[in-house]
């Protein structure tokens, strides 16, 4: 099976830091500690109201890590000019509604197609690959193959609250990427507990995982945590 990389997002430790307003604990420092502990890329959220990362944290990480960049940000006008004056490797469109604590849902691509294809195709002609992150759902996955995306990231969010058929919902969609020209990826909600059925679908080539692993890194540290999360996805896959 192909190799399941791990992008580690430090939204986290910026929400940590946000809550005494200073410069500690700094989400490039635990970027590097998860790139040191085998992490295979970053993940960012810059969201508009920046309650976690904010555009400096942004232009650190990027500007000092050599791994992939992978900034999820709303598709708007804002974020767009932010992505192209970064260059991140990759970009997650994903739906943002200021009163949800975290993303609740994945984009409506299929409802959207107008909005959202100059801003792919504006990503994309800077070199930067654009991912999309839907539903386990064939009208999504087509409508992000149509207006020109490179990945689906696939919400892991209601498999990961145990709802009945999800799996199997995303077992399907993920067998349906390759016939339409797309990498997929896949997050949200994944833990030690959850994971092993999602890294062992052999079209997912990258797994992205943040409020589970900086939770537990803060009672275990960053490093061990990673790595049991690196060897639990290499064993889904043996
Ligand atoms: N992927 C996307 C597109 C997300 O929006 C998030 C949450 O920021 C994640 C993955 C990671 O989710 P979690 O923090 O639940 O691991």
């Amino acid at each position: 099976m192909t190799y399941l990389r791990l992008g580690v997002n430090v939204d986290h430790v910026a929400t940590l830091r946000n809550a005494r307003g200073g410069k500690h604990p700094d989400p490039l420092v635990a970027a590097q500690a998860a790139i040191a502990a085998g992490a295979d890329g970053i993940t960012i959220h810059l969201r508009e109201d920046r309650r976690h990362i904010r555009d400096d944290d942004v232009r650190r990480i990027r500007g000092i890590i050599d791994a992939p960049l992978n900034l999820e940000m709303a598709a708007t006008e804002e974020m767009l000019r932010i992505a192209l004056a970064t260059r991140p490797n990759a970009c997650c469109l994903v739906p943002e509604k200021r009163t949800e604590v975290t993303t609740e849902g994945g984009l409506d691509v299929a409802g959207q197609r107008r909005a959202l294809a100059p801003i792919v195709g504006a990503l994309r002609d800077a070199g930067i690959r654009v991912s999309m992150f839907v539903d386990a759902d064939w009208d999504q996955l087509e409508a992000s193959a149509e207006i020109g995306a490179t990945i689906v990231e696939l919400h892991t969010g209601a498999y990961a609250e145990g709802k009945d058929g999800e799996l199997q919902r995303l077992r399907e969609a993920a067998g349906l990427t390759p016939s339409l020209g797309l990498e997929c990826h896949a997050g949200h909600g994944l833990t030690f507990a959850n994971v092993t059925p999602i890294a062992a679908l052999p079209e997912v080539v990258e797994l992205n995982i943040g409020h589970f692993l900086i939770g537990e890194a803060v009672l275990h540290g960053l490093a061990p945590v990673v790595g049991r999360m690196k060897a639990l996805m290499a064993e889904a896959r043996a």
